[in-house]
């Protein structure tokens, strides 16, 4: 604990206000040993600057951990702009972000996050260089690529319990956007058997058209004796009070931080639930918007061989936790710690 405690303090967190074209946004660089912050832009409505700041702060954090454990020579960061993405995101809150954005210096490159779009992405590389996940001339939108990865990670996940096949195997997803839902059709395009659930009453009614999912409420999907519970919402969906509640034996998915609490994915293992640390399964978008800032610029086939290799280090992690009868993600932090020590040391 010692040592993660030693990552926690953040190099730099700025907040930037513009009352009159309405931004009011936080950037917090965590860690950059590795290299400059990269993470996205979530624009979300907290509802006290307070709850945003924890927010933004756990995610740049986790993406210090996302890129040291997929190989890449990127440092964690994420930015939050404090807003409702459907009402409040003019072009001229957009504009706002963007100056402060160049006023970073490069410190920070940023992409699609929970209600941050290609579009919006592509509005602000016409007027700042760092921002990735761009149709202009980048690599669009990162979603698609995540949800592979997180793909390949849940048949990784059944393989290490002996499972070699989805068909049959019953997923119960939490969140039907971006990534839940592309996750849905590549899990029915191999016979899974999905239970769903959303916020959204429509998006609920076209997976039961599409994929012939069961519909499950809010409050039940964590409960759903599934074989995988893949949460791709929010974050903070695990807590120590929920946890027994668990119906799956394995929980994988896409969504940052799902625990409440690092500690608590030792409930998690107590239970017999094997859980594939998120930041782990989840590097498939970051890995596809980071290519874009290779010198040689994106390169798809390369970027989805580095894809490849999700599966193959939850593999690793799997094994290692079991021997060491450990939780999943402190094996996977511990790999990310490697990785920047060395760094610091050369
Ligand atoms: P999204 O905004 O497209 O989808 C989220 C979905 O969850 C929406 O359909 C929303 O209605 C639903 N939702 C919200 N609250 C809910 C609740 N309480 N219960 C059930 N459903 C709820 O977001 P996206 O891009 O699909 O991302 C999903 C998660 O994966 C997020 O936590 C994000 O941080 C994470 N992630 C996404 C990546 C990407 O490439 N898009 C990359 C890495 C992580």
């Amino acid at each position: 604990a010692a040592k993660l405690d030693a990552f926690d303090n953040h190099e730099r967190v700025w907040h930037g206000r513009d009352e009159e074209r309405g931004l009011n946004a936080i950037v917090a660089i965590h860690n950059t040993v590795l290299g400059p912050g990269l993470g996205g832009t979530r624009v979300w409505p907290h509802e006290t600057f307070e709850a945003g700041l924890t927010d933004v702060l756990r995610l740049s954090r986790g993406m210090t951990f996302k890129s040291a454990v997929a190989g890449m020579d990127f440092g964690g960061g994420k930015a939050l702009i404090i807003a409702n993405s459907k009402t409040d995101k003019t072009p001229a809150l957009l504009e706002a972000y963007a100056e402060m954005l160049m006023a970073l210096n490069g410190q920070y490159f940023t992409g699609e996050d929970v209600g941050f779009t290609v579009a919006d992405a592509d509005f602000l590389r016409k007027r700042t260089p760092n921002v990735t996940g761009t149709t202009v001339g980048g690599s669009g939108n990162p979603s698609p690529v995540t949800a592979h990865g997180v793909f390949l990670g849940i048949k990784a996940a059944l393989k290490h319990r002996g499972i070699a096949t989805l068909d049959g195997v019953h997923v119960a997803v939490q969140g039907l956007g971006s990534v839940g839902w592309t996750l849905c059709q590549k899990l029915h395009a191999e016979g899974a058997r999905l239970s769903v659930t959303d916020i959204d009453a429509a998006r609920m009614e076209e997976a039961q058209k599409v994929f012939k999912a069961t519909p499950v409420a809010l409050d039940a999907i964590l409960k759903v004796e599934a074989d995988v519970f893949a949460p791709c919402a929010l974050g903070g969906v695990l807590s120590a009070e929920n946890i027994p509640m668990l119906g799956a034996k394995i929980v994988a998915g896409a969504a940052n931080n799902p625990l409440v609490r690092h500690e608590d994915a030792r409930l998690m293992m107590e239970r017999g639930v094997l859980y594939a640390p998120d930041y782990v399964i989840n590097a498939g978008g970051l890995l596809n918007v980071a290519a874009e800032l290779a010198p040689g610029g994106y390169d798809r086939e390369a970027t989805m061989a580095k894809v490849a290799k999700i599966p193959e280090t939850l593999a690793d992690i799997f094994a290692r936790a079991e021997a060491q009868k450990r939780p999943t993600n402190d094996i996977a932090a511990e790999l990310a710690f490697e990785r920047i020590n060395a760094a610091r040391r050369d």
